[in-house]
């Protein structure tokens, strides 16, 4: 198997806003129980805890260069000619533990074609949380639905189940649960929820393959899961996405929706024709082979990430003012696919989180802030202010959804206060997890040289 590494500096560029300060002669001192370092603070010229790169991400297997070489040059490459997309189905299906699934061209489609299938229809609402990449909103307004916000939990990072009845109205139709970052949403609690106001539960499960609630798996726990293979993605090719369900009915609508609206399945036999509106959301045989092949490390991945995760949860949550994330109730593992954990700047003499990421940075630990809070970012007002919107729902009904955006406190607090480091880097060693929490750890005692 082949690996290739980034340097630091571009992963850094790539990923994060710090600085590397320039090498000057090192104060040695001690940090945490894994190594010496300086405490000297590479942002201010220090020498940092980690000089060398993290692993690149996607790992490529040459293993995967025939079978692509082969498809290829078959010039097979739509799936209805080849057999490639439908035994990559077959194996997901079996992956997450549902009866089908159906690959798409992205986590977007895959989105967009279980909230079709399922009926969020023009001028209905669906409850999601705001706390997620900006595709979970945009897939509502695709349908003319408005996307209602449920405040986030912020100990969990995912949708807070008490905050979701609030915000239901005659209109609602779909539940539409996040399992962000990979950490699984309270799913027992949505799905009662769901049930008692008869509402529909499409999980974007596009950051959680093998993400495990009550030992199910996520994309097994609503009525449609919904998944991303992106590049940047556990299981990835660099676009793709898929479906899971049980419903044969169900995943036959999905089918005949992302190929054109062609009957699929028992429909096949009902109807003639373009029976259903639909549209090309297919994926590739080529995408399909390079899953297959990616498929075959994504357990040993997964394990290798838990592994790491908790040893730093273990570690950082002694840091005064870093608070891990916490699991959801019922949820029994969390696919990692960023680590998240609350920076508390009150604990830090004030110091604000974007010195400290810049700092983390610095120290060669590449880091994020994560989600702002995107519904201030003007696409709200943008989709509002169309001629659907006004048209679909009241004026008074907007009115109050704005009003409503103001009111996501913890939402607003967690996107001030998150802080993610990637999931290639939980794909490392024990010793590079120490080179994490000891970079933590020294901008700790040494916050004041930041002031
Ligand atoms: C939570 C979430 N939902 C939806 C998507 C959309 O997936 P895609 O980029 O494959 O369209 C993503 C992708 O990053 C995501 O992270």
């Amino acid at each position: 198997m082949k690996t290739n590494n980034v340097s630091r500096r571009q992963f850094i560029a790539a990923t994060s806003a710090g600085a590397i300060g320039a090498m000057i002669t090192p104060k040695i001192s001690t940090f945490g129980k894994a190594k010496r370092v300086t405490d000297n603070l590479a942002l201010l010229g220090g020498d940092p805890v980690r000089k060398t790169d993290w692993m690149a991400w996607p790992i490529w297997d040459t293993d995967a260069e025939d079978p692509v070489l082969s498809v290829l040059r078959s010039g097979k490459w739509y799936r209805e000619w080849g057999t490639q997309v439908a035994e990559f189905e077959k194996k997901y299906a079996e992956v997450i533990g549902t009866k089908r699934a159906l690959a798409t061209a992205s986590g977007t489609t895959a989105l967009e074609t279980a909230l079709h299938v399922l009926g969020v229809d023009a001028g209905d609402e669906v409850i999601v949380s705001p706390y997620t990449f900006i595709a979970t909103y945009n897939v509502v307004f695709n349908q003319k639905a408005l996307p209602v916000f449920a405040d986030t939990d912020q100990e969990t990072f995912t949708i807070n189940p008490h905050k979701i009845e609030e915000r239901i109205t005659e209109r609602t139709k779909a539940i539409l649960p996040v399992h962000i970052l990979g950490l699984p949403c309270d799913m027992n609690r949505i799905n009662a929820i769901a049930k008692k106001h008869n509402l529909v539960v499409i999980e974007d499960a596009c950051q959680a393959w093998l993400a495990e609630y009550d030992g199910k798996k996520c994309g097994n726990l609503g009525d449609l899961g919904c998944f991303s293979f992106q590049n940047s993605k556990h299981l990835p090719s660099g676009e793709g996405g898929a479906v899971t369900g049980n419903n044969d009915d169900i995943m036959d609508l999905c089918h005949s929706y992302h190929n054109c609206g062609r009957p699929y399945g028992k429909t096949r036999n009902e109807y003639r024709g373009y029976p259903f509106r639909g549209g090309n959301k297919r994926m590739m045989e080529i995408q399909a082979v390079i899953l297959m092949n990616q498929m075959e490390r994504i357990y040993a991945d997964a394990d290798k990430r838990l592994e790491n995760a908790l040893y730093l949860d273990s570690k950082l949550k002694e840091i005064p003012g870093i608070i891990p994330y916490k699991l959801s109730d019922g949820a029994t593992r969390s696919a990692y696919h960023l680590y998240p954990f609350r920076y508390k700047k009150e604990h830090f003499d004030g110091l604000p989180r974007e010195k400290f990421l810049q700092a983390l940075s610095a120290e060669g630990i590449p880091c994020s802030g994560g989600y702002g809070p995107q519904y201030n970012d003007g696409l709200m007002e943008e989709a509002l202010n169309s001629q659907g919107y006004k048209r679909l729902f009241s004026a008074q009904r907007l009115d109050a959804y704005r009003e409503e955006l103001k009111n996501l406190p913890d939402n607003d607090q967690l996107t001030k206060e998150a802080v993610w480091f990637f999931q290639n880097m939980l794909l490392a060693e024990k010793k590079d997890m120490d080179d994490i929490i000891n970079a933590v750890q020294k901008i700790y005692e040494n916050r004041k040289q930041l002031m």
